[in-house]
């Protein structure tokens, strides 16, 4: 077995620590190369660059963990492949092929294994591919090259305290269009959200709630993860709408709480002035897995939910129990969930 690197896993934030390898594969003359693997952390792109003036670019986000026997696993590597080509499609760029996407994941987690949290830490180690627009341009139009890069980094909690409830307020500006970008996951979308994330942790908040760009009376997203609320009568509940990122956590969530928990389901549309209808709420994404809401601040009034916005609720517990439990391989997940990595 590889010893391990030198590192604290329980005091590990959303940080990023470099590793030893990264992938690099380029697009260039209608096709990708066979792509490497490399020690160097900075990338060398033409000025004119796609990515860099009109935002030609796009990533995802997905986690490796130890199992209790010591196997290295992926959660749904599969999804992030298929939400990459999403990205890509969308903004006219080539797309990585999705077989390919999961062999390169698994190449550079291998390669890093040293910095895969161990069985028990609580940490796992983020695998960040990006594809990005590159090459000498300036007009406004789609790259003819493109790079496909893959790093990994350790990380701990994405959210302060991690299973403990943190609270938000409701964003004063929009972070995706009604037939924009918040769909796929590029880049835009994030330097969108900067100032009202700035606003929101300046006033003592976690992050913020961003309201549906069309009306602004509608939940979208919490910072970057989903969100999601459970009633008084049981049902998991989680907001629908084009301009939200379809969280794979989401979707894992919807599935779980139904078919292993036995809860009713509903992707709908959330008013934000029915936020008194759930005793529980929660963000979920692959950084922030599961962290439970305490209170949502809108308009000057305070919602708080379970144990007066203090405790995690039960339901949310059972649902994070459930659902790392699936990822690091303790307890069998539906088929296909969990990839081994070797
Ligand atoms: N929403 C946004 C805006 C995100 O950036 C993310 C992170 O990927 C999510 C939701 C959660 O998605 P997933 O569960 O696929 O990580
Ligand atoms: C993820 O959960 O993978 C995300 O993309 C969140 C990230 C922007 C920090």
């Amino acid at each position: 077995m590889t010893e391990k690197a030198n590192i604290d896993w329980a005091k590990l934030g959303f940080a990023y620590t470099k590793c030893d390898y990264r992938f690099h594969s380029y697009y260039k003359d209608g096709k990708w190369d066979d792509g490497e693997l490399v020690t160097d952390d900075f990338i060398r792109i033409h000025e004119g660059s796609t990515a860099l003036h009109y935002g030609q670019e796009c990533f995802e986000g997905l986690k490796a963990y130890t199992t209790k026997e010591g196997k290295i696993v992926l959660f749904r590597p599969d999804m992030n492949a298929k939400r990459m080509k999403e990205s890509c499609e969308h903004l006219l760029m080539a797309v990585y092929p999705e077989e390919k996407f999961i062999e390169a994941v698994k190449k550079v987690v291998l390669a890093n294994e040293r910095f895969i949290p161990p069985y028990g830490s609580g940490a796992s180690l983020y695998i960040r591919p990006y594809l990005i627009g590159i090459g000498a341009n300036v007009g406004v139009r789609p790259a003819s090259e493109y790079l496909f890069g893959i790093f990994v980094t350790p990380v701990g909690p994405y959210f302060k305290g991690g299973m403990a409830t943190n609270h938000f307020n409701v964003a004063m500006f929009d972070r995706a269009a009604p037939r924009g970008t918040g769909g796929i996951k590029v880049g835009g979308n994030y330097a969108a959200s900067l100032l009202a994330h700035k606003q929101a942790t300046d006033a003592g908040y976690a992050d913020c709630i961003y309201l549906d760009p069309a009306t602004n009376t509608y939940i979208e997203e919490v910072g970057a993860a989903n969100f999601f609320g459970i009633t008084k009568d049981n049902t998991f509940m989680t907001p629908k709408s084009p301009s939200i990122l379809p969280s794979i956590t989401k979707r894992s969530l919807l599935y779980l709480a139904e078919h292993y928990l036995g809860m009713k389901v509903s992707e709908t549309k959330i008013p934000i002035d029915s936020l008194d209808q759930f005793v529980e709420a929660g963000a979920c994404g692959t950084a922030a897995v599961i962290s439970p809401i305490g209170s949502i601040t809108y308009n000057d009034k305070v919602f708080k939910f379970y144990g007066d916005g203090k405790e995690v609720g039960p339901k949310t517990k059972e649902l994070y129990d459930l659902l790392t439990s699936i990822q690091i391989g303790d307890t069998k997940g539906p088929d296909g969930w969990v990839v081994e990595v070797k």
